[in-house]
């Protein structure tokens, strides 16, 4: 069975990496990868290629940066004559960013089954784009393998035939536990910003909600800097955030924090780990974070992702929150949390057995 392997962005490629890796050796499926080029700054994509030892992409479409609708539809453009020639027996995608939906669209329209990794997650928030993408590629999807319960729930719900679900884990904590170990014995971060374990906090900021409004960024900004007077914090900022500091001109509000460059993935897995605390809107760090047994603040008004906040160790903060929490974060050590059902690091090898078995339609 030859199975086209789609990324995109950053979150994608940790996903990729050990399905890339137990397809590879599977006598059953012959893996072809394709990167449409959604992310493609050294430090945003070709670190964690080298870090994650994923194969060179066999197919590149390059499209690049623009509005989401514009993104979609030149990555559906792109992708379509690919799927012509290659003539795959079935597409995987994985999360939800605007590359795994196109391909999931192009792939339908040509009749070619789509497998979704990372399935069901709901935010019931239809102003992220990220739920758009979620909805519509599980409604496209004829094979859905779900991380946590609630995707089981919101799929059900959404009339998608219960043989189609397959709960399997998650495949990004088999990345992350395949490498903390790597990261601890090699990463220098710590070192190189003289930082304790326990000592500081990590922060991540990226979503459209957060950062675009100059109002909503500002304010948050305004509570993380009291708590840098008791905490030092380490702010990784993404390429769209660091442009709104500039056009917003908030420069100023950020003096209190450490600022960094979009962190290579072992860098960032050693930060995580030894952090007081995570403060995030990311998806992925709010399991990253569960699967490490540090507190996180997830700084919004829902999640996708609600097992790690009934197991885990994660917190949803609107921005007046923020530092109530935290101060309770610092006082007390916060939630501790367990590894969720079938976090094991063997997730990629379940979706693989169950597709060496699986009839595409
Ligand atoms: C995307 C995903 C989001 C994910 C995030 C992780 C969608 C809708 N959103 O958001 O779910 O959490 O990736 O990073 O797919 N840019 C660069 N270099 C790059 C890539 C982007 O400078 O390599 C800049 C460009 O100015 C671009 C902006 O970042 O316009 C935003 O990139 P984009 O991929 O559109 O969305 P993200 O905010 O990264």
């Amino acid at each position: 069975m030859k199975i086209l392997n789609i990324v995109g962005a950053r979150p994608n490629f940790m996903k990729i990496a050990p399905i890339m890796e137990h397809m590879k050796a599977s006598p059953k499926i012959t893996p072809v990868l394709l990167h449409t080029g959604q992310h493609y700054d050294q430090n945003m994509n070709d670190v964690f290629f080298d870090q994650l030892g994923i194969p060179h992409p066999d197919i590149e479409l390059e499209v690049g940066s623009g509005g989401q609708a514009w993104q979609v539809s030149e990555t559906i453009r792109k992708f379509d004559p690919v799927l012509e020639e290659e003539s795959p027996d079935a597409i995987l995608v994985v999360g939800d960013v605007n590359a795994t939906v196109a391909c999931a669209l192009a792939a339908s329209y040509r009749k070619i089954p789509v497998i979704h990794v990372e399935a069901g997650l709901r935010s019931f928030d239809w102003n992220m784009p990220e739920e758009i993408n979620r909805v519509v590629t599980d409604r496209l999807s004829d094979l859905l393998f779900i991380t946590e319960p609630s995707g089981r729930e919101n799929l059900l719900k959404e009339g998608t035939p219960p043989e189609k679900i397959q709960f399997v884990g998650n495949v990004m904590v088999d990345t992350l536990l395949k490498h903390r170990e790597n990261a601890a014995q090699t990463s220098r971060i710590l070192d190189q910003l003289q930082l304790q374990p326990g000592g500081y906090a990590v922060m991540t900021l990226h979503r459209p909600s957060n950062v675009d409004a100059k109002g909503v960024f500002a304010g948050i900004l305004k509570a993380v800097h009291q708590i840098s007077k008791h905490l030092k914090i380490v702010f990784t900022v993404h390429p769209r955030t660091r442009s709104r500091i500039e056009e917003f001109g908030l420069e100023e509000s950020v003096k209190s924090l450490i600022l960094l460059e979009p962190q290579p993935y072992l860098d960032m897995v050693r930060l995580m780990s030894q952090a007081k605390m995570v403060l995030t809107d990311s998806g992925g760090i709010q399991e990253e974070t569960t699967v490490l047994g540090v507190p996180c603040l997830t700084i919004r008004e829902n999640t996708e992702r609600p097992v790690t906040l009934d197991e885990g160790t994660n917190t949803l903060v609107g921005a007046s929150a923020i530092i109530r929490v935290a101060e309770h974060i610092i006082k007390t050590g916060g939630k501790q949390g367990r590894c969720p059902e079938l976090w094991d690091g063997c997730t990629a090898e379940r979706i693989v057995r169950f597709l060496e078995q699986w009839q595409p339609r």
